[in-house]
């Protein structure tokens, strides 16, 4: 599962350099580690230029803003779906597959903020809507929260090796989702429209149909199938396929045995910051190296 890590989620994009570059920590420039450019493997615009032209300064990070919470629809006593109001560009930015956010109800401190993935991005409508399921104090308070939620974002390292679905063209995907692991999928389904050719198959424990129904409404699937996720040899099963996602917890993605070169892994990691920081999510590859998961990207 940690193999193939390359690169950053961040890299390149609008908030790099990050907070990191300064700590001698950016995972991918090589001057930040004090080498030379001759060790960069780097292929976009050079990360150390971009901070000296920024006057040797981080970009700004990403900051907890105030959204309200336009409706909430309860499928069990500790599953829901809240609608929020947030700006018509981040909707559009959330609508990539592996988008995620950080949350916490309004009255509560930082350290509330949890990841959430992005179930449905309607740009059209400036909303986003998140699939909660209450498994701990965090998820708890933050579905007690009725009219306003602090949302930080967007994340985009929600799908480890989501490359594989965004790069190239059309392609026979399978999707293994589990739970509330149904709702990244459905956001990545929505973002596919009719490009790929889609199959998914739902295991409904701890959530319900009601649910899956409303989650992949006006998706494009050639097939949709109830069923429990078999642990095993997946290897010969998934040959049709050139992309198998697999969104459910760590005990199905190591027990289910898929093409490495092929699979899409729901990012499981324990995350606090997501900005690299903190090193909750913290991982030590084969290779020794330490990886901070809400940060690499994978292959
Ligand atoms: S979540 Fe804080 S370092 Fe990754």
């Amino acid at each position: 599962m940690l193999d193939g890590i390359r690169s950053c989620a961040d890299a390149g994009s609008v908030n790099c350099p990050c907070v990191l570059v300064s700590c001698g920590r950016c995972p991918v420039c090589s001057r930040f580690a004090g080498k030379s450019c001759n060790d960069c493997s780097w292929q976009g615009i050079c990360i150390y230029n971009e901070f000296l032209q920024n006057g040797a300064a981080a970009e700004i990070q990403r900051k907890s803003r105030l959204c309200s919470i336009q409706k909430k629809i309860w499928y069990e006593e500790d599953l829901a779906v809240m609608r929020l109001e947030v700006p018509r560009g981040f909707a559009e930015k959330a609508s990539m597959p592996g988008s995620c956010v950080f949350v916490r109800a309004e009255e509560d401190p930082e350290y509330f903020d949890m990841p959430v993935s992005v179930m449905r991005a309607d740009y059209e409508n400036s909303v986003i809507e998140l699939a909660v399921k209450d498994c701990g104090p965090k998820s708890r308070k933050l579905l007690e929260a009725d009219r306003n939620i602090l949302l930080r974002g967007i994340y985009s390292n929600g799908l480890l090796g989501v490359d594989k679905l965004i790069s190239g063209g059309r392609k026979s995907v399978l999707c293994l989702a589990k739970g509330v692991g149904i709702a990244p999928v459905s956001n990545y389904c929505r973002w596919a429209g009719r490009r790929d050719e889609i199959e998914i198959v739902a295991d409904i424990d701890k959530v319900n149909r009601f649910f899956v129904e409303d989650c992949l409404d006006g998706c494009c699937l050639k097939k949709l199938r109830y069923d429990k996720l078999q642990i095993g040899d997946m290897m010969g099963a998934t040959s049709d396929y050139e992309v198998i996602v697999i969104c459910a917890s760590d005990f199905y993605q190591q027990n289910i045995m898929l093409p490495p070169e092929k699979a899409v892994y729901s990012n499981n990691f324990t995350m606090c910051c997501g900005e690299g920081i903190c090193g909750a999510c913290v991982c030590t590859g084969e290779d020794g190296e330490e990886h901070r998961m809400c940060k690499c990207r994978k292959k």
